[in-house]
């Protein structure tokens, strides 16, 4: 289909003036042409009369100049030169459910730890039986798994709390990625080291200048917690851990220690600075919520979405989105046009992983007439994607996580979208 920019659009309606005065105009509904006459394909390009770069003209590959615009992005307020800085991942740009490992949104609390893997090394301590220390070569001798994870901070959709803030995906929705992840159980160090009674908790403890240390329960680190040292087949990018991330799957993307270095075994957890002062959902009759670890199933339209607009104008239009739940897979994504009144299946394509992103679409005629789209999340436990109205009423408007209310995007006529509420 044609027209996705206004220059294609413009060649394309010129053609069919061209072609429909001639008499020889066959249109189908989704817009493209009967062949001929279109001098994208009559005439060669210049691509087609030359010798391209040769085989190893990047060593290692890039995308096209053309999908130059595909990138990380930060709001103002959030400076890479700030402590609260974080960039994130164009998911209105992307497809499928694999996020590719240089657009994986990045946050992390002294800037990135450039590791030399030789001299990195993970120490087990506290209650085993044999304090142990690990090279990376050590951990590679553990036999290994691939698994597909969703990775969410706690914190995304945060600033649209109190109301709409931030007029796109990439930024409502954009804490967030999937990869596959190659390392070993984090049981098989944990036995090597021999748990003592009374064992209990973890402090995961990263080597970044943060020292970034959260507390984990035993009974989710020995259920399918990983060290990973690869995402999508090659090793960790550095904002990512590298050379070694603990993986906890469902679970707040805080928690997924990155530049892992040390795991001290304990009885109880250590209330760090982040799971108290941060990490910890402020209620609105002034209490707290603690260890709220798993990220509940959440979805949200991608494109058409503010970054993404309807260019093509009314006729066969395809919705798109992700869905995602730190309790298992997702049974079903709804989808409204209307704001909500009346709701359809949407259709999931892609493989169904236990706490994985999922991908949906939606394929309908568009009239052309503004629309109020919401998308709504189902998971495999039967949990419904909640309003963020009703949210609210249970956790007020002063917490910064955990806001996975379902998100309007309002279209209007001429296919542009905005970041709305409808109360
Ligand atoms: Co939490």
């Amino acid at each position: 289909m044609s027209g996705s920019d206004g220059k294609t659009g413009a060649t394309r309606r010129g053609f069919l003036k061209g072609a429909l005065a001639a008499g020889a105009g066959a249109v189908s509904a989704g817009g493209a042409e009967a062949a001929g006459g279109d001098p994208a394909i009559t005439e060669l390009q210049p691509w087609m009369r030359e010798f391209g770069p040769g085989v190893d003209a990047s060593p290692y590959g890039v995308p096209s100049e053309h999908e130059s615009h595909v990138r990380r992005r930060y709001v103002e307020w959030l400076r890479p030169d700030t402590i609260s800085a974080v960039n994130f991942t164009p998911i209105h740009q992307l497809d499928g459910i694999i996020t590719p490992n240089g657009l994986c949104f990045e946050r992390h609390h002294s800037g990135v730890a450039q590791i030399d893997p030789a001299r990195h090394r993970l120490m087990i301590n506290g209650l085993v039986e044999r304090p142990l220390v690990f090279t990376m070569e050590d951990l590679k001798r553990f036999p290994r798994e691939n698994r597909i994870y969703f990775l969410e901070c706690a914190a995304n959709s945060g600033m649209e709390w109190r109301g709409p803030q931030l007029n796109g995906c990439q930024f409502t929705h954009g804490m967030i990625h999937n990869l596959m992840y190659t390392g070993i159980p984090l049981s098989h160090v944990l036995n090597e080291a021999g748990l003592k009674p009374g064992a209990k908790w973890l402090l995961a403890e990263g080597a970044d200048a943060a020292a970034m240390t959260r507390s984990i329960p035993l009974e989710k680190a020995l259920d399918d917690c990983m060290l990973a040292f690869a995402m999508n087949g090659e090793a960790l990018r550095p904002e990512q851990g590298y050379p070694l991330r603990l993986v906890v799957p469902g679970w707040e993307g805080n928690m997924w220690i990155k530049w892992l270095r040390r795991i001290e075994v304990g009885d109880r957890p250590w209330h760090q600075r982040e799971e108290t002062s941060k990490y910890t959902d402020l209620l609105g009759d002034g209490r707290t919520r603690r260890f709220t670890f798993e990220m509940d199933a959440k979805s949200v339209i991608t494109s058409p979405s503010p970054q993404a607009p309807i260019t093509h104008g009314p006729g066969p239009t395809v919705i798109t989105g992700i869905a995602w739940s730190g309790r298992g897979t997702i049974a079903r994504v709804d989808v409204t046009l209307d704001g909500g009144i009346n709701w359809q299946p949407a259709r999931l394509s892609g493989p169904s992983f236990d706490k994985s992103m999922h991908r949906f679409y939606f394929e309908f005629d568009w009239d052309g007439r503004p629309m109020l789209l919401q998308s709504r999340a189902i998971d495999s436990t039967g949990y419904v994607q909640p309003t963020k109205d009703a949210l609210r009423a249970v956790r007020g408007v002063s917490s910064g996580y955990h806001n996975n209310g379902i998100q309007t995007w309002a279209i209007d006529s001429d296919g542009r979208a905005e970041n709305v509420e409808i109360t």
